[in-house]
C-alpha cells in the first residue's frame, strides 16, 4: 500500500486540479485513494466533493497567492517566496501526519513548497502541466525550472511529449501520461446537417486566444445564424482579457450570435448540442483537455499545432488542426466544416472513438503503476515512461 498525497497552490477549477480529481476517482480500489491538499478553498472542493475525494485546504498566505509568472517586482517576489518557505512547514505537518510515502505536487508553487516540506525518505514527483518556454514563463526563471529542478525530484510526470521537449531532467525518470479525463456518460449529439454551435471552452485568458476564436468564427459564419458559445471564466486575473473579448464581439457586430457564458461548473452541458468545438490557443498547448472532451462530445474538432493537441489529433482523420495564433487558417478549417457536412460526421465519429483512451479508467492504472515504482526505486535512471492504452510502455524493467 503506497500513500500518496497530491499538492496544488490553488482551489481553482482549473485543467491540472481537475485532472488530478478525475485521476484520484479512478485511483485503483486496492489501494488507499490520495489526498488532495490544496492551498486555497476554491471551485475545485465541490468537483472533489462530487467524486468523494478528501481534499483539504491549509490556506497560503495572501503574499505567495499574488505570486504571478508576469513578475510583480522585487520586493513582493520576495515575499511571496518567503510566504512558501513558510507554507512547507504547514504541508511537512499534514505530509507528516498522513505518513504518505509519494507527494506529487502538480503546480510550480506546489513544488517549492513540496519539496521543502517533505523528507528525503519519501518521495517527490513533479507532475508538469505548463510547457517551459519563454513565450510562457519570464525568460530567467525558465533555465532553472528546465534544468534545475528536475533534478531535484525523484520522478517527473509531463502531460505530453510537447511538454517534455521543454525541460531537460537529466537522470531523473519521466512519465509520459495524459491527464485524466472524466469521460461524461451523456448523450452527446452528433454534428448536425448544418452547423448551429461553434463553442471553445477553457478559461479566459489571451494565451489561449479566445479572440483568435471569435475572429475566425465572424469570418467563418458571416452571414449565417449559427452561434459562438465561449465557455470559461477569467480565473487567474485575467479581467481585462474578458472586457477586451466584450469589445471585440461588439465591433465585429456579433454581440446577438455570441454568448461569453462564463465558468461553469458542467461543461459538458454547453457540448451535448454543439456541433464544433475550437481550441485555439496561441502558443502550443501542454496539453489540452478540452480537446479530448470535444471528441469524446462527439463535436468536429479543430485545434491548434504545435503542442498537446497535435499528439492525440489525427489532422484530417478525427480532428483538424491549425498554426497557433493564426485567424485566417482557423476561419478557413471553420468554412470546410461549414460547407462539408460529411466531413464533420466523419471527424466526431472517429474523434469519438480516439477519446476512449483518454479516460481516466484507462491512464490512472499506469500513473499509479509508475508512482509506485518509482517510490519502490523500481525505475531505471534516465527512462522515459509512457502511459498508452492502459499500460506503462515501455513496460518496468524492460
Ligand atoms: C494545464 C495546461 C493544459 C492541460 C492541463 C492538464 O492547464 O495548460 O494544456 O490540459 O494543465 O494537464
Amino acid at each position: 500500500m503506497t500513500e500518496v498525497v497530491f499538492l496544488s497552490h490553488t482551489g481553482a477549477d482549473s485543467g491540472a486540479e481537475q485532472s488530478t480529481v478525475a485521476a484520484l476517482a479512478s485511483w485503483p480500489e486496492s489501494e488507499p485513494r490520495p489526498v488532495f491538499l490544496l492551498g486555497q478553498s476554491g471551485a475545485i472542493q465541490d468537483r472533489a466533493a462530487a467524486s468523494r475525494i478528501d481534499c483539504e485546504v491549509v490556506a497560503l498566505d495572501s503574499a505567495s497567492v499574488g505570486l504571478k509568472r508576469s513578475g510583480a517586482g522585487l520586493r513582493r517576489t520576495v515575499s511571496g517566496l518567503l510566504g512558501l518557505v513558510r507554507h512547507a512547514a504547514k504541508v511537512r505537518r499534514v505530509v507528516d501526519a498522513r505518513s504518505a510515502d509519494v507527494v506529487v505536487a502538480i503546480s510550480l508553487k506546489a513544488l517549492i513548497f513540496g519539496r521543502l516540506a517533505v523528507r528525503r525518505s519519501r518521495t517527490v514527483v513533479w507532475s508538469l502541466h505548463d510547457r517551459v518556454s519563454p513565450d510562457y514563463f519570464p525568460r530567467l526563471v525558465v533555465p532553472v525550472l528546465r534544468y534545475v529542478l528536475p533534478r531535484l525530484v525523484d520522478g517527473v510526470i509531463v502531460n505530453s511529449r510537447s511538454t517534455l521537449t521543454t525541460i531537460r531532467p537529466g537522470r531523473t525518470p519521466v512519465l509520459v501520461s495524459a491527464p485524466a479525463t472524466e469521460l461524461d456518460p451523456r448523450t452527446f449529439n452528433p454534428p448536425g446537417r448544418e452547423v448551429r454551435s461553434v463553442v471553445m471552452v477553457g478559461r479566459l485568458a489571451a494565451w489561449k486566444g479566445q479572440d483568435v476564436f471569435l475572429e475566425a468564427f465572424a469570418s467563418a459564419f458571416a452571414d449565417s445564424d449559427a452561434e459562438a458559445y465561449v465557455v470559461g471564466g477569467a480565473l487567474f486575473g485575467e479581467e481585462d482579457y474578458e472586457s477586451a473579448l466584450r469589445q471585440q464581439v461588439g465591433d465585429l457586430g456579433i454581440e446577438d450570435r455570441v454568448h461569453l457564458v462564463g465558468h461553469v461548473a458542467d461543461p459538458w452541458a454547453y457540448l451535448v448540442d454543439a456541433d464544433v468545438l475550437v481550441h485555439a490557443s496561441r502558443i502550443p498547448e501542454p496539453f489540452g483537455l478540452v480537446v479530448v472532451q470535444g471528441l469524446w462530445a462527439r463535436c468536429a474538432v479543430v485545434a491548434t499545432t504545435p503542442g498537446g493537441p497535435a499528439e492525440v489529433i489525427t489532422d484530417g482523420v478525427d480532428g483538424l488542426l491549425v498554426p497557433c495564433d493564426d485567424p485566417g487558417s482557423l476561419g478557413r478549417a471553420l468554412s470546410n466544416l461549414r460547407n462539408d457536412a460529411a466531413l464533420r460526421t466523419r471527424l466526431a465519429a472517429a474523434g469519438h472513438e480516439t477519446a476512449r483512451g483518454y479516460g481516466a479508467r484507462v491512464t490512472t492504472p499506469p500513473l499509479h503503476e509508475w508512482l509506485v515504482a518509482v517510490h519502490e526505486r523500481g525505475v531505471a535512471k534516465h527512462s522515459v515512461s509512457e502511459t498508452r492504452g492502459g499500460s506503462l510502455r515501455p513496460p518496468l524493467g524492460t
